[in-house]
């Protein structure tokens, strides 16, 4: 890890004892572009023959629809309910049949665009971080985060082309999230591996960075 400016990638190793192995993890600010290299690492593998299985958070269950609704601004939700509901969300991803850790007992390389790292600097923003950390404490910890980097004012330009913001979508939010995921990433790296790359990479290029840091984790 490292925190001035973003452009060599950084790398802690961690002690990595209680990591799950082949389980890899995309975190950024929104418009950081954590779909956009998620999808190309899941290309990339599977052009390799690898047995990828690409996921993400909020998942695609009727919790995750539920969280959807509510960064929506559809239903209001008061910020320790909303970390309940991320969690929850979340313990379903990790342990519900066809989950992650299914997909790693069967032997895939599970990628997932955003995990508890999110709810620890996005709901950490709203409520008490130590409530959100002991919410999220059981979760396994990945192999390796992969964290995009880049200015709240570089990401919130991206989202200006999209048609609709969510609740966190405003740049002064963005930036308390910035915040918090260079104090969750240093926090994370003593126990894991995490590289912060730099968002603002033209994505291919940023792509083989990441590629090269599956490779240095050992997980291919
Ligand atoms: P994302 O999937 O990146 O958004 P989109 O598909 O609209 O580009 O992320 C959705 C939002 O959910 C993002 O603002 C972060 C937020 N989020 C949390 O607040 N807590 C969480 O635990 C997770 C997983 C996501």
């Amino acid at each position: 890890m490292y925190h001035n400016g973003m452009k060599e990638p950084k790398v802690s190793t961690g002690g990595g004892a209680r990591s799950l192995a082949r389980f890899i993890v995309f975190e950024g600010l929104d418009g950081a572009g954590t779909t956009t290299q998620s999808v190309l690492l899941d290309d990339r593998l599977k052009r390799e023959g690898r047995r990828s299985w690409l996921t993400s958070e909020p998942t695609t269950g009727p919790i995750g629809i539920l969280c959807r609704r509510v960064l929506s601004g559809e239903i209001p939700a008061d910020p320790d309910t909303i970390a309940h509901l991320f969690a929850t969300d979340r313990s379903a991803h990790l342990n519900g049949a066809d989950g992650i850790r299914q997909h790693l007992d069967d032997g895939y390389i599970v990628l997932c665009d955003r995990y508890k790292y999110s709810s620890l600097v996005y709901q950490g923003a709203e409520t008490d971080v130590d409530f959100v950390r002991a919410l999220n404490a059981r979760f396994a910890v990945p192999a390796l985060v992969v964290f995009l980097d880049l200015s709240p004012e570089a990401a919130d330009a991206r989202l200006a082309a999209r048609p609709t913001r969510e609740i966190y979508e405003r740049i002064e939010f963005q930036h308390a999230v910035r915040a918090n995921y260079l104090r969750e990433m240093e926090i994370a790296g003593r126990e894991t591996r995490v590289i912060m790359l730099d968002g603002t990479e033209e994505q291919h290029a940023l792509a083989e960075k990441v590629w090269e840091a599956v490779a240095d984790a050992s997980i291919l």
